[in-house]
Parts: structure tokens; C-alpha cells; sequence
């Protein structure tokens, strides 16, 4: 089957405004799939349609929705309308506050677990019955190394990225069958507008080895048809970065606290 045979027509990017998003809808518009292009900034929005519309002829739309807003999937749902939808990324998932989980308001962080968690379970949900129907598509969920285990500085944003892997593994044994793909994509860092925006705010300089959105883009449809898991950098069968024991999770969580003194402080 084709890729667009398989992931097409119509493809849903949550999170497609700029960064790992904007590179999955152009890799997919070369691929021939039309996008619909969620985000909460429609100005970049709108502009990467009409790029992807002139560049390779597909039919785009655009909505602008905030996923961490209790309406959010029922305005997915209401601005993809009767496309026939194969392919669906959450793409947005970034942790826009970086500090400590006390130094924000609760609300904040629910938030966070509304885009990351709820949103993210009613689209899987939804889009991920239509294929099953169809017995083909895909559900592909941006990660992070974060899901591995908890850390200072990101207790929420690494519980809802565990909580995104676990919910991958689970569809991946429960889709698979009805010829549906499913791919926890884990990232290390990555070289996103986001990111950049962090390490200027907390004065750091930006590293060299930052994965690039187009690398991130290409690797992860590639390697959809082969979840569960994809961690970025890393082979298939490279030892991977989930202490069990409790010992050795504690060592872990120290380990890290230590290390990101220099980022975030003392707290
Ligand atoms: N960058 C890294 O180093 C890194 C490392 C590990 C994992 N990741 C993962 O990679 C993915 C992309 O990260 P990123 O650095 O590009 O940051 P991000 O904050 O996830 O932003 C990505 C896109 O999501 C959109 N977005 C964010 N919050 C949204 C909301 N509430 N409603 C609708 N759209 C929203 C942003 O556009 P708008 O602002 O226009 O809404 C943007 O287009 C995330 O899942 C993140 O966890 C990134």
C-alpha cells in the first residue's frame, strides 16, 4: 500500500504552527496528503497552507484551536467535518513553564494535561475507531525522553508523556490487527522555535547536537508502520532508559536534579 494509500487523504497535525509540526505537514503535503493544521496561531497557520497548497497541490484547511481548552475536541472534530482522516500527530506537547510544580498555578498544569492527556485520549479515540472501520491508518504521538521517569522541574510534563507512551503501547497491541499503525515518537532535544525561546529566557546558550525538525519529521513516518516506540537517536534495540528498581530510580531522580541545577535553579 502507498503512503498516501495508507495515511491519506486527509491528515490532522495538532500542533502545526512551527517546530516538529510544521516538518511533519510538509514531509506529509510531499507525500500527497491533504492537512488539516491546528494550532493557536492561525497566522502561521494560514501561511503554511497556502505554502503547501502552491508547493505540492494539496488541499489544506486550518483551524485555530487551543487543545488545552476543555471545547477542543469537538472544534477538531467540527472543523474536520466528513474528511476522511488516516493519519492524526499530536504533535503539541512542550512544557511551557519549566519550573517547579509548585511555582504555577494548579490550573496551569491542568492545562498541560488537558492538551497532553485529554485531548490527545477523545482524538485517538475518535480517529482511531474511523480507521479501525477502515482498517488502516495511523496515531502517531510526539514524545519525550521525559516518560522514562519523573524529574525536577517537569513532574507534570513528564507524567503526561508517560502517561501518552503507555496509552501508545496499549493502542499499538489493540490497533494493530485492524491494520492501524501506532508510534510514541520520543525526542531528545530539538531544535524548535520553542525550545529556542526556552534557553533564551533562561539565558542558556542553544547546543550543538539539537535534533532538526526534518530529521524528526522523516524518522518518525518512517517508522510509524513499527511502534510501539520510537526514541529518537536511538536503535530499535538499544538498551533503554527505564530503571526499574526503586533504588535505582531514586539515583535517577537525584542524578537528574543535580544536573539541572544550572537551568533551573536551586528550587
Ligand atoms: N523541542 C524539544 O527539545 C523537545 C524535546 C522533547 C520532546 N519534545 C516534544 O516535541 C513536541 C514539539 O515540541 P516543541 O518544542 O515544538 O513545543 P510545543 O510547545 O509542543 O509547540 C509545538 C506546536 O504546538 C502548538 N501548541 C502548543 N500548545 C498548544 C495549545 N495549547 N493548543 C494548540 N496548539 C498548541 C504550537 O503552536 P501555537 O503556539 O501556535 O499554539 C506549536 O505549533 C512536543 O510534544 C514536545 O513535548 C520537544
Amino acid at each position: 500500500m502507498s503512503f498516501l494509500a495508507k495515511y491519506g487523504p486527509w491528515a490532522v497535525v495538532a500542533g502545526a504552527s512551527e517546530g516538529t509540526g510544521q516538518a511533519f505537514a510538509r514531509r506529509l503535503a510531499a507525500d500527497g496528503v491533504n492537512c488539516v493544521l491546528i494550532a493557536r496561531r492561525e497566522a502561521p497557520l494560514t501561511a503554511l497552507a497556502d505554502e503547501l497548497r502552491a508547493r505540492h497541490g494539496v488541499d489544506c484547511i486550518t483551524a485555530s484551536i487551543d487543545l488545552a481548552k476543555s471545547d477542543a475536541f469537538d472544534r477538531i472534530v467540527e472543523a474536520v467535518g466528513e474528511r476522511e482522516v488516516g493519519l492524526f500527530i499530536a504533535n503539541a506537547g512542550g512544557d511551557p513553564h519549566g519550573t517547579t510544580f509548585l511555582d504555577q498555578p494548579v490550573d496551569s498544569w491542568i492545562d498541560l494535561i488537558t492538551r497532553n492527556v485529554t485531548t490527545a485520549v477523545r482524538c485517538c479515540h475518535h480517529f482511531g475507531g474511523k480507521m479501525r472501520e477502515r482498517g488502516t491508518g495511523g496515531l502517531l504521538l510526539v514524545g519525550s525522553g521525559a516518560c522514562y521517569g519523573g524529574a525536577n522541574n517537569m513532574a507534570v510534563y513528564s507524567g503526561s508523556k508517560a502517561f501518552d507512551m503507555c496509552l501508545a503501547e496499549g493502542l499499538w497491541a489493540e490497533l494493530k490487527p485492524h491494520g492501524v499503525d501506532v508510534l510514541y515518537l520520543s525526542l531528545g532535544r530539538t531544535d524548535t522555535p520553542e525550545l529556542r525561546r526556552f534557553l533564551t529566557e533562561k539565558g542558556l546558550p542553544v547546543p550543538s547536537d539539537l535534533a532538526t525538525p526534518e530529521a524528526v519529521a522523516e524518522l518518525g513516518l518512517e517508522r510509524l508502520p513499527h511502534g510501539p516506540i520510537q526514541n529518537f537517536g536511538q536503535a530499535d534495540d538499544e538498551v533503554g532508559r527505564l530503571p526499574q528498581s526503586a533504588a535505582q530510580r531514586r539515583q535517577r531522580v537525584e542524578m537528574i536534579a543535580q544536573a539541572s541545577q544550572a537551568i533551573y535553579g536551586k528550587k
